[in-house]
């Protein structure tokens, strides 16, 4: 480590998973640690928030503390504390900011309060040292899919976004309704694995010619095809069901991310968030990047999902391009890309 290193302690806590990260200069990770709590809200098919603020309690210190001593670091070495502010579950929110806040009292450190969105795009960093602004990056996860201009480290516009349901959402409630139980979509994931991806049909909504999307009418019509066929005593392929439903959204967020290209002339693409691990996700961009000549990014599995790693590289943006905040920074529930 020299002097000039920038250390950077992320601390991540939205939803389901308590995460804190030691990383340097916005690329390198030196540590990345995450206590997952899906087994437990398994019981429950989703995450009960009350719940999940409660575990976040318990292990949001043995978390940051494994982080520290696993980079060999210790608090004095760190440049600023990044923790997310927002958008996620208000409890756990304010669990992580909490604890960031009180560990930048103690220290005098500064406190920098980090978009969760903004962090998924910056998995990419962390995975692609070559990797700069500008791009566009399609960022799909259990609440949000939205086509994004990455102008700057720190500058974005979204270019187009769901009108109702999120994909990752519109996934996991028809896992759930095949019987896959949650988390829906890793489960979806590996069961349409094999299976015919044309065996079903589903709605398709037009949008006009904006790079807004819609996911509603899609789920509606695969509980329609489940009801119908359940009302006639058969079975549903589940492998095959999963495949063509998984294939049919891949293909729309792909169809939208290549109007966005035509629109913006810009052919670098990254994708970011939860469900950017989808395998069915990954095949229509790959199949879209060869056909449209475009440079493609996706972040390695353990970075798709959250973790602090990405917020501490989002932090150390923010950091070294002089934004901080006071020990006043509440939780954002609702936050949006680009604020
Ligand atoms: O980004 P994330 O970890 O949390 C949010 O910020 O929302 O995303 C969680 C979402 C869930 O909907 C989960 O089912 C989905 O990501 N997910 C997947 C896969 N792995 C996680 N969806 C489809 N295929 C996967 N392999």
């Amino acid at each position: 480590m020299s002097d000039k290193d920038v250390i950077i302690l992320g601390i991540e806590s939205s939803c389901d998973e308590t995460a804190a990260s030691v990383v340097k200069n916005g690329r390198i990770i030196m540590s990345d640690i995450i206590a997952s709590q899906a087994d437990f809200h398994e019981q429950y098919g989703g995450v009960v928030p009350e719940l999940a603020s409660r575990m976040h309690v318990d292990a949001i210190y043995p978390c940051i503390d494994s982080a520290l001593k696993e980079a060999g670091v210790t608090l004095d070495d760190i440049d600023a504390v990044a923790v997310t502010y927002g958008p996620g579950l208000v409890g756990a929110l304010l669990v992580g900011l909490s604890a960031a806040k009180g560990l930048c009292a103690v220290s005098g450190k500064p406190l920098v309060g980090v978009n969760h969105l903004h962090g998924h795009i910056c998995a990419n960093y962390l995975c692609f040292p070559e990797l700069e602004p500008e791009f566009l990056c399609l960022c799909v996860s259990g609440g949000n899919t939205q086509i994004i201009h990455v102008k700057s480290y720190q500058e974005m516009e979204i270019l187009g976004k769901t009108r109702d349901d999120a994909a990752g959402e519109a996934i996991d409630k028809i896992a759930r309704v095949i019987g896959l139980g949650y988390p829906g979509g890793p489960k979806m994931d590996k069961a349409g694995q094999g299976g015919d991806v044309h065996a079903y049909e589903f709605a398709f909504n037009h949008m006009g010619d904006t790079l807004d999307f819609s996911f509603s009418g899609i789920k509606t019509s695969a509980l329609n095809q489940i009801n119908k066929i359940r009302q006639k005593g058969e079975e549903i392929d589940i492998c095959n069901f999963a495949a063509s439903y998984q294939h049919h959204i891949a293909h729309i967020l792909a169809d939208h991310m290549v109007k966005a290209v035509e629109k913006t002339g810009i052919k670098t693409v990254c994708l970011a968030g939860g469900v950017s691990a989808n395998t069915f996700l990954r095949k229509a961009f790959d199949e879209a990047s060869i056909k449209h000549d475009l440079r493609l990014y996706y972040p390695k599995l353990r970075l798709c999902t959250d973790n602090a790693a990405m917020i501490a590289s989002a932090g150390y943006y923010e950091f070294i391009g002089g934004r901080t905040d006071d020990l006043a920074l509440n939780a954002a529930p609702s936050l949006k890309a680009g604020r």
